[in-house]
């Protein structure tokens, strides 16, 4: 049994992935001895409709001076946060001198297009060599994590803020209550605090259950976050779905009955009623299609290195590291994986250490397939990958289903 770190009850996991590493945890080989494993277990609370981790390393094992994501290696994820920058002025920074905290703002590739308007804002960002960029970009970032000391520290600094935005954060942080009560301190009585994740809907329609890694520890769906916004005196105003990170939700939330409440709240809600995600039920069959999953990837690409083709992955991508370890892919049927990141490169992938190596070398000398680990920039990455998919490349996907893209092996 674990306990639900939303509302306390019990609650028994539903899939055990097995040992894990930190997902972002690219290493050089001398650190192999020391890797750091948990069991990865993942269940959904009955009462509060929250999907969690069972379990999860210290936020410190995750988030540190080396941390190796940064947001601003796709263009396609650079014209996102132009858009999000564009959305919260139209909507929502309408007032004088208006204020914008960004939890989790990374290097700075949102907040960039405020700064650049003279907005005043503030990143909050953990990481501090990816905050270290945000600067030099003029943005103002802070390496600290947010919480309820820390929001009435910036409230007292700088005052209340007309919104409150997080790209791919709040679903990494534990401590949700702590988050929930800092923002509703320090966000104006009209304010908006908006915050977007992979939703638990595309997860369990899709299959992609490679969202599922340490830095995950919620999956939220309308349900459980209209839960957290109650708890907090606020309520959830507006819903948007996107196609991010494999299918994300926008929520948007203010104190509770300043805003009118969107017809997008109550038609996703009956949505994930339809799709099941409030019983318990569905859960199972999520088990059992990720371990088919599981078993018909490892089924085509030891068919595919028994025929002597070789295969390289593409995108050293934090869920690949759920996948690899997960199906037990190793060296042996993944030769290495491409990734354009320099501090990714040279070093080896978490827990199965397949190399990962410049782009160049795939480019230079291109295998037979390709393992699309970056998925969800299957399109950036088809509009510029012609020439291998011209020479005859293939490209072997897993979401929503495992096999080729053009379906002939
Ligand atoms: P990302 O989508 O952020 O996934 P995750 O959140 O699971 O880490 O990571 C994309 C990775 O793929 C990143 O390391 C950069 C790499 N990448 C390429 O190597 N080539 C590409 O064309 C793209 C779009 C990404």
């Amino acid at each position: 049994m674990s306990q639900c770190l939303i509302c306390q009850k019990d609650y028994e996991p539903f899939i055990s992935l097995g040992n894990m590493p930190i997902a972002n945890g690219f290493l050089a080989e001398e650190d192999f001895d020391r890797e750091y494993f948990f069991e990865m277990k993942v269940g959904y609370c009955d009462h509060c409709h929250m999907v969690q981790l069972a379990e999860q390393p210290s936020r410190e094992m995750m988030f540190h001076e080396n941390y190796a994501f940064f947001s601003s290696t796709s263009t396609l994820q650079t014209a996102h946060f132009k858009n999000f920058a564009d959305m919260l002025g139209e909507r929502f920074l309408l007032g004088d001198d208006p204020f914008v905290v960004e939890l989790g703002s990374n290097d700075g590739i949102m907040l960039q297009n405020l700064a650049a308007r003279n907005v005043r804002h503030l990143g909050v960002e953990p990481s501090n060599n990816v905050a270290e960029v945000a600067r030099s970009k003029g943005v103002r970032s802070i390496s600290e994590f947010f919480d309820e000391d820390l929001a009435e520290h910036i409230k007292a600094e700088d005052g209340q803020a007309d919104a409150i935005s997080a790209a791919n954060v709040i679903c990494h942080i534990p401590y949700l209550h702590s988050i929930y009560a800092g923002v509703q301190r320090l966000l104006k009585p009209t304010g908006a605090f908006i915050h977007e994740d992979p939703y638990l809907g595309d997860i369990v329609e899709k299959t992609s259950y490679d969202q599922i890694y340490d830095e995950h520890v919620f999956f939220f769906s309308v349900a459980s976050v209209s839960y957290m916004a109650e708890q907090h005196a606020m309520e959830l105003f507006d819903v948007e779905h996107l196609p991010n990170h494999g299918g994300s939700m926008r929520y948007y939330i203010g104190h509770r009955g300043a805003r009118p409440i969107s017809d997008t709240v109550t038609e996703q809600r009956q949505k994930e009623i339809e799709l099941g995600l409030e019983e318990a039920a569905t859960f199972d069959r999520v088990r059992q299609n990720i371990e088919n999953s599981r078993d018909e990837l490892l089924s085509l690409l030891t068919k595919i290195r028994a025929g002597g083709e070789r295969i390289v992955g593409y995108g050293a991508t934090s869920k690949s590291t759920t996948i690899t370890n997960y199906c037990g892919i190793g060296p042996e049927l993944v030769e290495y994986i491409s990734d354009t990141t320099p501090i990714k490169q040279g070093k080896f992938s978490p827990g199965t250490h397949i190399p990962v190596r410049p782009y160049e070398e795939f480019a230079n000398n291109p295998p037979k397939y390709a393992l699309l680990f970056a998925w969800n920039h299957a399109k950036e990455i088809m509009a510029n990958e012609t020439a291998f998919t011209a020479s005859g490349g293939k490209w072997i996907v897993y979401v929503p289903n495992v096999g080729l893209i053009d379906d002939s092996v």
